[in-house]
């Protein structure tokens, strides 16, 4: 099996992180913060060595501005609900997944928040803060956008957005799910108050471990409430983070995953992993441009994601062609409509390719060999 489809799940995982991850299951059992027998102390004190590693990694303030949740989706579901006040202004980029979206949605029918998107698409850094100075009310209290579009490899300029944000008293929220892994992030220096990315895409970690990471001045509302394993007599979550928001027990196999992930990213890189997958979608675009028919979307963008139709087969009919030559990509519209309809996909979308460092050259020549046929 050649994978080509790391932006929904890396694979495979670095043997060390599986390492890891047994380990954590075969001698960590207990349950963090739920116990003071020594399984439970010593899987208490991975989950805050955890912490640690995604604090510097991600560059937070501290250790406990790092809330574990379930997954990406849900870390900025704790920030959307738990931030956007009653009637407000918010802006999104035009590229947005569904986990921004979906909750913006209900937030304006719940909420009655209006909301506006800024353009991103064949923008310069200059165009795309122009155009979000130019969107900006009196009423806008949070702005949402991702880091890098999870269907090509468009970046935003988020130290520029966080320090627009920063001056108008704005709120900024960062979708790290596709950067995470392949993008330097300083969460403090790029003056972004929430930032929520998964364990298992880019840090090689696997599903059921999302990080929100969190300003120190900013404290959402829970989303979720529930034990926090202390306190227990309160009615309310506990008032300090991680636990205000960290309701019920902790994925620990999955938090030792993101360590162990943390741990190999810092080892093999940023510089290295950009490298990699930009040797491969460079190689990629090279083949795909030599056939005919093929059309492929933000091709100047090169990074770990490359999207690309074909003038009379279905995305989703070539997804199956690749599949049964034993390639695996994701077609359609990767819930993320509004990014392929700002790129102008076909009506049943494109077909994605996303690399890990682990790809090789000569999987994109089996790629071309397979298209061609
Ligand atoms: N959000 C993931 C993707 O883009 C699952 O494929």
């Amino acid at each position: 099996m050649i994978y080509f489809d790391n932006a929904a799940t890396s694979f495979p995982k670095p043997p060390e992180v599986l390492a890891q991850i047994t380990a954590c299951i075969c001698d960590l059992g207990g349950n963090p913060g739920r116990g003071a027998h020594r399984l439970s102390l010593a899987a208490a004190k991975m989950v805050y060595t955890c912490r640690e590693a995604a604090s510097t990694f991600l560059g937070a303030a501290a250790p406990e501005q790092i809330v574990f949740t379930q997954s990406t989706t849900y870390a900025l579901n704790i920030a959307l609900w738990g931030l956007v006040s009653e009637g407000c202004h918010v802006l999104c980029s035009d590229i947005e997944h569904n986990a921004v979206m979906r909750p913006l949605y209900a937030l304006q029918v719940a909420r009655h928040i209006s909301l506006d998107s800024f353009c991103t698409v064949d923008k310069s850094d200059d165009e795309i803060l122009q155009d979000i100075m130019q969107k900006i009310r009196p009423d806008t209290r949070l702005l949402v956008c991702t880091h890098a579009s999870n269907i090509c490899s468009i970046k935003l300029p988020i130290a520029k957005i966080g320090a627009l944000c920063r001056a108008n008293g704005i709120t900024f929220v960062v979708d790290a799910a596709q950067s995470a892994g392949h993008l330097p992030i300083d969460m403090t220096a790029m003056q972004i108050d929430a930032l929520a990315l998964p364990a298992h895409k880019g840090l090689f970690g696997i599903q059921g471990c999302g990080v929100l990471a969190l300003a120190p001045h900013v404290k959402p509302m829970p989303l979720v409430q529930g034990g926090s394993g202390y306190d227990s007599r309160a009615h309310d979550m506990p008032p300090s983070l991680p636990e205000h928001l960290e309701a019920g027990t902790l994925p620990t196999p999955a938090i030792s995953g993101l360590l162990g992930g943390i741990g190999f990213v810092g080892s093999l890189g940023l510089a290295e992993i950009e490298n990699r997958t930009k040797a491969l979608f460079l190689a990629a675009r090279e083949r795909l441009e030599s056939l005919a028919g093929f059309r492929i979307y933000q091709a100047a963008h090169a990074g770990p994601v490359l999207l690309f139709s074909h003038d009379t087969r279905s995305a989703t009919s070539l997804a199956r062609l690749l599949d049964k030559a034993g390639i695996a990509t994701r077609a359609g519209l990767h819930c993320a409509p509004l990014a392929h309809a700002a790129l102008g996909t076909p009506e049943g979308g494109a077909v994605r390719i996303s690399f890990s460092p682990f790809n090789t050259l000569k999987e994109i020549d089996a790629l071309w060999q397979a298209l061609k046929a």
